[in-house]
């Protein structure tokens, strides 16, 4: 049985103040959870101050992106060993934002997926197609190179590490989830894509998580479907009642 694995992606959102507040709700609101893996992903600058609430507790700290190199002359960056430092366990990588706003190639996500898991943090890998690459019949092309351009250079220990979102760019902040048909078809592609690349039993364990809308209405069928291992939450996730909602699904 894979466990389950809710993580809030707050994107540029909150001071200070706020990050605290809401990382604060949570810890209270999920005190008796225990059957699932909790994480959230606050900016940079909230990252320190967030690990003061949540650090060493059943929630787990993310940051959004992270650039490939221990440090150096990067300005604007920050590295996989600094987001260490700050309380991270999780790095998001290859968000579809980041894709599109700021044209990440496969060949630059896999650096960072690879420098992460050389620092010890856990990847959080997004893919998903683009409305038009779905209505022109290019969805299981471009999730097949996403996968195997993230993950190149892996060995199946490190794959165990790795955490898939499958996120339909279309359905990211549109409020138009994917069916749970539809979900499920490209999480099953997905999966089918690991074991290609590794073992069937690295395959049977990987956690693929569904994100694009997710709310607390359409939570429960979601993961209600034998291939959706968790959720990675963005909108929802900014207030504390719907996404302790979503944290409590039932499937
Ligand atoms: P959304 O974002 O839940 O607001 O659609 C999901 C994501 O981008 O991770």
């Amino acid at each position: 049985m894979r466990r389950p694995f809710i993580a809030g992606n707050w994107k540029l959102h909150k001071t200070l103040a706020e990050s605290r507040d809401l990382a604060q709700q949570l810890f209270v609101g999920t005190a008796d959870v225990k059957d699932r893996d909790i994480v959230i992903a606050p900016v940079f600058t909230a990252l320190a101050a967030v690990n003061q609430v949540v650090g060493d507790t059943h929630i787990g700290l993310a940051a959004q992106n992270c650039y490939p190199a221990d440090q150096g002359a990067f300005t604007g960056e920050v590295s996989p060993a600094q987001l260490k430092d700050a309380g991270c366990g999780y790095v998001i990588i290859g968000h579809s934002e980041r894709r599109q706003l700021f044209s990440e190639t496969d060949e630059f996500i896999n650096q960072k997926v690879l420098k992460c898991l050389e620092t010890g943090l856990n990847p959080i890998l997004c893919i998903g197609e683009t409305l038009e690459e779905r209505e022109t019949d290019q969805m299981l092309e471009v999730l097949t190179r996403q996968v195997k351009g993230g993950l190149a250079g892996l060995t199946a220990e490190q794959m165990e590490r790795i955490v898939i979102a499958y996120e339909p760019v279309w359905a990211i902040g549109t409020g138009k989830t994917a069916t749970d048909e539809q979900a499920q078809e490209a999480h099953s592609f997905i999966r089918g894509l690991v074991q290609g690349l590794f073992t069937p039993e690295v395959a049977a364990a990987v956690r693929i998580l569904y994100g694009g809308s997710v709310k607390p209405g359409n939570v429960d069928g979601l993961m209600a479907q034998d291939d959706i291992d968790g959720a990675l939450v963005g909108g929802a996730s900014l207030n504390a009642e719907d996404f302790l909602r979503i944290i409590k699904f039932q499937s």
